[in-house]
């Protein structure tokens, strides 16, 4: 079995930050989303993995590299443009070749991994098997209608979903997809649709198995779903300090410190990550925090947000919360006169200050 990871696109959802990097390689828990994919194949017995790559291609192999670190072979494909989850199919066939393959979308994340699917595939032989879960705001994803427990009828982000199952992004396939790929229209958006292609296995009555899954999943295209994603990686994390911690610091519940940070005179109520060589001096960092590496803190107090590297957030009297902050930022009271709010921002960034 190989694996296929569908890592071109546009982030338009996640803008001003990828404007400068794939949404792919925002982390979570400091760890790029895609490497959560890698990883799930990997756990799953795939050593053969395809990477279908955009305009961001440069910066996805200097982040993944050819998979000896996770002891993959890793291929990169290129797509010129982002024409649909099933044109990075259709372009992928000379990889694949007749070997059936598991199809990751690189901004999903799924907990439990996919070593029960593979399982199931290998020992069912069905021509596909899709993932189903219940999800509150179906129309924003690919929704499938049951008859009986079979998939009767698929449908892309329907304004009038017939049911609340939504297809998650990790979808097994034999080489009968390629069939499928190409005989199917682009859709109204443009873009050749995966649910379409498996709705026409349905229609030709291919074996299309379905499962509802029970643990987590999450598409993490919006700063919610980020830091949902956050959230719960974090809260399965233990206690772990390899930093260090001051006699005046208090380090409570699942934290990690990792080498080369320094903690001083502050409060770290997790859960929480602080990476390499963070400083953190007089602040409070509060549960469901991710802070990646090189970020500098001082008086400030900060929760349930994520900094990306080599930030420097310093005397702020606010609590900061819900945030996505990017890599090489810099935020600090202006100290002229009169007081007042002095911003550099990039294109489509949002505040919300009182
Ligand atoms: O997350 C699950 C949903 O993913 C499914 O419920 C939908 O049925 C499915 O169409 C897909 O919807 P999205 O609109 O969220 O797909 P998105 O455009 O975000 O693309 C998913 C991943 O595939 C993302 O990592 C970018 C990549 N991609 C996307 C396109 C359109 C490619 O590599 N090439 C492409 O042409």
């Amino acid at each position: 079995m190989k694996g296929l990871i569908l890592s071109g696109g546009k982030g338009t959802r996640l803008r001003p930050l990828t404007h400068t990097q794939a949404k792919q390689l925002v982390p979570v828990a400091n760890k790029p989303i895609l490497f959560y994919g890698i990883e799930a194949l990997v756990e799953s017995g795939i050593k053969d993995i395809g990477i279908v790559v955009g305009e961001t291609k440069a910066e996805i192999r200097e982040a993944v590299g050819n998979g000896s670190r996770w002891g993959a072979r890793i291929a990169y494909i290129e797509q010129s443009a982002p024409l649909g989850l099933a044109h990075a199919v259709k372009i992928s066939e000379g990889y694949l070749k007749k070997d059936p393959f598991v199809m990751y979308l690189g901004d999903n994340i799924i907990t439990g991994g996919v070593l029960p699917f593979v399982e199931r595939f290998v020992r069912e032989r069905p021509n596909s098997q899709i993932l189903l879960a219940h999800v509150p705001n179906p129309s924003e994803f690919g929704v499938a209608e049951l008859s009986k427990g079979r998939v009767v009828r698929l449908e892309e982000k329907p304004k009038k979903p017939k049911s609340d199952l939504a297809l998650v992004g990790v979808y097994l396939f034999d080489s009968t997809i390629f069939e499928a790929v190409n005989a199917i229209k682009p859709s109204k958006r443009n873009e050749l649709e995966i649910t379409d292609a498996i709705q026409y296995l349905i229609r030709k009555k291919f074996n299309v198995q379905s499962h509802i899954i029970d643990g987590w999943w999450k598409d993490t295209g919006k700063l919610e779903d980020i830091l949902e994603a956050n959230r719960l990686v974090l809260d399965s994390k233990q206690l772990c300090i390899e930093g260090s911690v001051d006699k005046n610091s208090r380090v409570e519940f699942k934290v990690v410190v990792s080498k080369g940070a320094s903690i001083v005179n502050s409060s770290i109520r997790g859960p929480a990550v602080i990476g390499e060589n963070v400083r953190i001096v007089n602040s409070y960092i509060g549960p469901f925090t991710s802070i990646d590496r090189d970020v500098y803190l001082e008086n400030v107090e900060l929760e349930h947000s994520i900094v990306l590297q080599h930030s420097k957030i310093k005397n702020i009297r606010k609590r900061i919360s819900d945030s996505l902050i990017g890599k090489n930022v810099v935020i600090e009271p202006s100290n002229g006169r009169p007081e007042s709010y002095q911003f550099m921002v990039g294109d489509n960034s949002s505040f919300k200050i009182h």
